[in-house]
């Protein structure tokens, strides 16, 4: 196994000769380690069926299964979909998803820490993902501003991208709404939080998913220091040339694995859709998100 940063960036290690079969445990660890510390670790060579790829998360953490059913691959559900070919005229998984800031998971009360890709069919001209290392960001903030947010909570919700299911058809969308709030109600967790591995401070927001901030009692505060803060973070950078922003490139045979506590990123924006798929696992670590949240 050879690990070798990745020129020019701040983020990123590529890993080869990993093969997760024949991985020691030792490895494992060294590999869990570039991810905490490198925080995307890009796996080369790897063409895994959709249950080796299962398998290979395994080694990494325990699978969580994705909420909605109509992301499952159809033969193994810990597998989640994203693609717009459809199979023998039959669409798999879910077309056009994540294409805004967001983690994994954040609108959840018990977030996964590790998010592992593995494109299939890779688009010819805007492939790649961005990612924003929020602990970097964090770091990076204007001191007034960090201390502004001490002690206060963030609300996480998927409302603003919940996707409308073949089965909603025809139902009134207040009826939608209403579901999506019984079934995933809005979580509640700090601003920031310490990363139970790395020990860095994280700025636990994005843009998709954060609706709103309030003060330790619960009170409301302004939406505009929210928006304050997508603004440093680079989150409202339509260019994506912000400091912060990293674009990961990935090609057919590698597999990014990267630290969901850390990392926001989002789909690259296409103004022409090209042929996309990839599979994705996630996968519990043995830590909560942090240590203030209660265990599931
Ligand atoms: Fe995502």
């Amino acid at each position: 196994m050879k690990i070798t940063d990745q020129p020019g960036a701040f983020l990123g290690a590529s890993v080869e000769g990993f093969d997760h079969t024949t991985a020691s445990d030792a490895d494992v660890d060294t590999l869990k380690r570039t991810v905490r510390t490198k925080k995307i670790a890009v796996l080369k060579g790897q063409d895994l069926s959709p249950r080796q790829f299962l398998a290979l998360g395994r080694r990494l953490g325990r699978p969580e299964t994705y909420y909605e059913p109509m992301y499952r691959h159809p033969e193994v559900p810990e597998v989640f979909v994203s693609s717009n070919v459809p199979e023998n005229g039959r669409q798999i998984g879910v077309p056009k998803t994540g294409k805004f800031w967001h983690a994994d998971y954040q609108f959840m009360p018990d977030p996964f820490g590790i998010t592992l890709i593995h494109p299939q069919v890779v688009p010819e001209k805007n492939r790649g993902t961005y990612f924003i290392d929020m602990g970097r960001a964090y770091a990076r903030l204007p001191a007034d501003l960090k201390e502004e947010i001490g002690g206060t909570f963030c609300k996480h919700s998927v409302r603003k991208y919940f996707k409308i299911r073949p089965h909603d058809v025809y139902r009134p969308i207040s009826e939608i709404i209403d579901e999506v709030e019984t079934r995933t109600p809005a979580v509640r967790q700090p601003t920031t939080f310490i990363h139970p591995f790395t020990g860095e401070t994280v700025l636990y927001i994005s843009e998709g998913f954060t609706v709103g901030i309030e003060d330790a009692d619960g009170n409301p505060l302004d939406d505009e220091l929210l928006k304050r803060l997508f603004d440093a973070t680079g989150q409202l950078d339509e260019t994506f040339e912000h400091d912060n922003i990293h674009l990961q490139g990935f090609g057919k045979g590698d597999l990014l694995v990267w630290d969901n506590r850390s990392l926001i990123h989002r789909a690259r924006h296409t103004t022409t859709p090209e042929p996309t798929v990839s599979y994705r696992v996630t996968v519990h670590d043995g830590r909560k998100l942090h240590d203030g949240i209660r265990a599931a």
